[in-house]
């Protein structure tokens, strides 16, 4: 069980049925969380948020003033973030960018390019000298590095080290560094290296990561200003009480910005800087007894928050009791102690939570899905089976 903050049980408790499912987030927690992890980075150290892992404007907005910048993923993030946190750096990486994507981010001046292959090299370099002549557009290359076997392992999405669609092969390093070093592409200013190599891994491991990627990156042989080591700081959705080790990574960090005291050292993370502020509420509408298992199925389900379907995990969850019940005949309950919680698709894959400690579990109780505030709504296949969308609530906006 996982208990929301009081902020998001009271507001829970007081909507009607009919506003359930709700994406409830606590912005206060929020602010509190991330100012905890500002602080636990040493200040020379550049936090970017990856909006993909929420890019809602309120949540977009709290980060501000804890973030250096933002990093984008597409032309559609581009303009979402720059329309919400105007005159804020972006990067602008991802793979498969389009022409029309690259122009767009040009003509809004975006920060950094994250280029991830040779053809995308050119295609900004022509696009620069024709959207921007005469400016330098300032260019982070992002390598697929192979980093010391097992590091990695742990991982829970593995997007480097392997073979995998993201970045460039280590084995281009050369002529990618002579195109942007020998004059071919006066455009183009080369600022450092990019590696966002894996989700989901814990502090010593991410350290690990970030001093291989720095030590490739000086031993270039070739001057390199900045460092962007990527994100992927663990969330664990089965012990959401346990969070990462800011405090130890900061310190890692530390040491590593000491040995290179001219590397400008960036981290773009998105899931642990706002998981733990979302909630997803719903109440239960049925409750059953099948082949010897109980199930209760609630309002929405997992195209609203597809988190534990991608991840294959069960969301962590409290159960807040209602006593009322509207009519006269008897209340669907569970029996035993442990109900599988699903949705209302017609799928044996829209389940939220397995065998989850519930006991008496009633149609009418409602039940709040932690860790919800990262990848969860917006990879979620939302127009599958034309349910209604959830309500937004953002308490605690602007300080309030
Ligand atoms: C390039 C890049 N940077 C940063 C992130 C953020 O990762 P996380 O949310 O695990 O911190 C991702 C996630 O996929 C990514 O692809």
């Amino acid at each position: 069980m996982t208990h929301p903050t009081s902020t998001v049980r009271d507001r829970v408790l007081s909507l009607p049925s009919a506003e359930l499912p709700a994406y409830v987030y606590d912005l206060t927690a929020l602010r509190e969380h991330v100012a905890t992890v500002r602080s636990a980075l040493p200040p020379h150290v550049e936090l970017y948020y990856a909006a993909k892992a929420n890019p809602e404007p309120e949540i977009l907005t709290e980060l501000a003033p804890y973030v250096d910048g933002y990093e984008v993923s597409s032309g559609g993030e581009l303009a979402h973030v720059a329309k919400a946190v105007p005159r804020h750096p972006l990067a602008f990486g991802g793979p498969g960018k389009t022409p029309d994507e690259i122009t767009a981010a040009l003509e809004r001046g975006v920060h950094r390019f994250h280029v991830e292959s040779e053809h995308e090299l050119r295609v900004l370099a022509e696009l620069a000298r024709c959207v921007v002549p005469g400016e330098r557009v300032a260019v982070l290359l992002r390598f697929n590095l192979a980093v010391a076997d097992g590091t990695l392992a742990s991982s829970s999405l593995t997007m480097g080290g392997r073979p995998t669609p993201f970045g460039l092969d280590p084995s281009r390093a050369v002529p990618m560094l002579r195109a942007l070093t020998d004059g071919t592409h006066p455009q183009l200013e080369l600022r450092g290296i990019q590696a966002h190599l894996a989700s989901g891994l814990d502090a010593p491991d991410l350290l690990a990561v970030a001093r291989a990627v720095v030590t490739w990156a000086v031993g270039l042989g070739v001057p390199i200003g900045e460092v962007n080591v990527g994100g992927g700081m663990t969330v664990d959705y089965a012990q959401p009480e346990s969070r990462f080790d800011w405090a130890a990574y900061g310190e890692g960090l530390a040491r590593l910005a000491d040995e290179y005291p001219d590397l400008t050292l960036r981290i773009e993370p998105g899931r642990a800087l706002t998981a733990y502020c979302g909630w997803y509420a719903t109440e239960v509408l049925d409750v059953k007894h099948s082949h010897g298992e109980e199930f209760a199925v609630v309002r929405g389900g997992t195209h609203h928050l597809r988190t534990p379907a991608t991840k294959g995990h069960d969301q962590p969850c409290s159960v807040l009791e209602v006593d009322a019940w509207p009519h006269p005949w008897p209340r669907p309950a569970s029996g035993g102690d442990r109900v599988t919680l699903t949705g209302q698709l017609c799928t044996p894959k829209d389940v939220l939570a397995r065998h989850v400690h519930a006991p008496g579990l009633r149609a009418g109780d409602r039940v709040v899905f932690a860790l919800a505030g990262a990848y969860a709504w917006n990879i979620s296949h939302h127009d599958f089976l034309m349910h209604p969308r959830p309500g937004f609530h953002f308490l605690g906006a602007g300080g309030r």
